[in-house]
């Protein structure tokens, strides 16, 4: 990922420094914290492919504390993974950071050191990925592979006093095994990945990537692909250790269900703009911006009947779109007006709702709306071919 141009005092510019490396010192992050673990500022990131500039992210806001569990929702394509990989460091190399920053615990994300962010990874900030089968190595024993994780971040050696002192890898990654309820964790130590079903294949994950006690995980779809049981099973261990370690927990989802069952706050993503974020109790109870009331309408559950769903109007803009409105749903949108072509609102971390949108739902203050023609902008310009 090529860094924004402004440099930063947390992370000097100019790539990994020279010289042998060096031990990063471990920050007490997520522990005694004050402030928001990771504060996500009007971050812009695009990509420079072939066919035209991709326009993924512009002005995207989020906050995480200690031990809150925040949904990122959104429809496919909406740059719910684009954000994460940013915040890990793993980006695409046609990736460009246009502004903004990532603050977690006094460094910024976008602008430190692929050092700095190896360093973090697996240690401060951990992540499940979707599909468990190719995220983990075919050809290694899951036992080894979480040693390995270990061993990196040098957890056998720095563990504290006590019974805990002193204890090898092996009987860690037993025991991360263990925690993570792989039944016979001994055995399963010398599983390769296709011994195991998909479910266990992600709770080997899970074990990977809680295995040196991460202050913030960052979940992408961790369910996709598994059956209800098992995706239940594994929904419940996450939150259920993250509740345990007071672990941070941004959790990706396009199930609206899954987010309102398990996270304390959602974030809501469309075509590369954060437009809502409140409390969960908040949000169902009266979501204000119109295309979160139309992703929820047209999100099955139990009790609705399926003529009762009605799909999000329109298709998301082509992100390579020169010419993309402030607000990139109002194509989509029954409330558009003249006023909906200027900046829009921003998104206000830290309070019970925030809405990025001039003229939002079930608010006592809404703005007359004079409507307008839509503009189509899912179809590439002429350049794009
Ligand atoms: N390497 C890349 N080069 C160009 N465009 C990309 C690249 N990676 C992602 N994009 C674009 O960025 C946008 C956001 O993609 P992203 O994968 O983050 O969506 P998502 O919300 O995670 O969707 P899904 O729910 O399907 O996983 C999409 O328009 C996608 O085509
Ligand atoms: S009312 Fe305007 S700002 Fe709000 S979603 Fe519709 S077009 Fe966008
Ligand atoms: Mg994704």
């Amino acid at each position: 990922m090529i860094p924004p141009e402004a440099p930063s005092a947390a992370s000097p510019r100019g790539g990994a420094p020279s010289g042998p490396a060096k031990p990063v010192p471990r920050r007490p992050l997520g522990h005694d914290a004050p402030v928001a673990l990771l504060d996500v500022q009007d971050f812009g990131l695009e990509f420079r492919t072939r066919s035209g500039t991709v326009h993924a992210l512009q002005h995207v806001n989020l906050r995480l504390h200690k031990g809150e569990i925040v949904g990122l929702v959104g429809e496919s394509g909406s740059g719910k993974s684009v954000l994460s990989y940013a915040l890990l460091g793993i980006s695409d190399a046609a990736a460009r950071v246009t502004s903004g920053r990532a603050m977690f615990g006094g460094t910024d994300l976008l602008r430190a050191s692929p050092r700095s962010l190896a360093e973090l990874r697996g240690r401060e900030i951990s992540m499940v990925f979707q599909s468990p089968r190719t995220a983990l190595n075919p050809i290694r024993t899951i036992g080894l592979q979480i040693e390995d994780v270990l061993r990196r971040h040098a957890v056998a050696t720095r563990t504290g006093t006590g019974p805990e002192q002193g204890k090898g890898l092996r009987e860690r990654a037993i025991q991360a095994l263990r925690e993570v309820a792989i039944a016979d964790p001994e055995r399963r130590y010398h599983a390769y990945p296709f011994e195991l079903s998909g479910g266990m294949c992600q709770r080997v994950m899970i074990a990977i990537a809680l295995a040196c006690r991460p202050a913030l995980l960052i979940a992408d779809e961790p369910t996709t692909g598994l059956d209800v049981t098992t995706q239940a099973g594994v929904m419940d261990l996450i939150t259920g250790l993250a509740r345990a370690h007071q672990m941070a927990t941004l959790f990706i989802t396009h199930d609206l269900g899954l987010a309102a069952q398990h996270c304390d706050r959602i974030v809501v993503m469309h075509a590369g703009h954060a437009v809502e974020a409140a409390s969960t109790r908040a949000l169902f109870a009266a979501p204000r911006h119109p295309y979160t009331a139309r992703l929820m309408s047209s999100t099955p559950d139990a009790q609705a009947q399926l003529s009762d769903l009605q799909p999000v109007p329109g298709q998301l803009p082509d992100l390579r779109r020169g010419d993309l409105p402030p607000c990139r749903f109002s194509a989509r949108c029954s409330r558009a007006s003249a006023r909906c072509a200027g900046p829009l609102p921003p998104l206000v971390m830290d309070t019970q709702h925030s809405v990025a949108c001039w003229h939002p739902l079930h608010t006592e203050h809404t703005e007359p709306v004079e409507p307008v023609e839509p503009v189509d902008h899912t179809t590439p310009e002429p350049w794009h071919g």
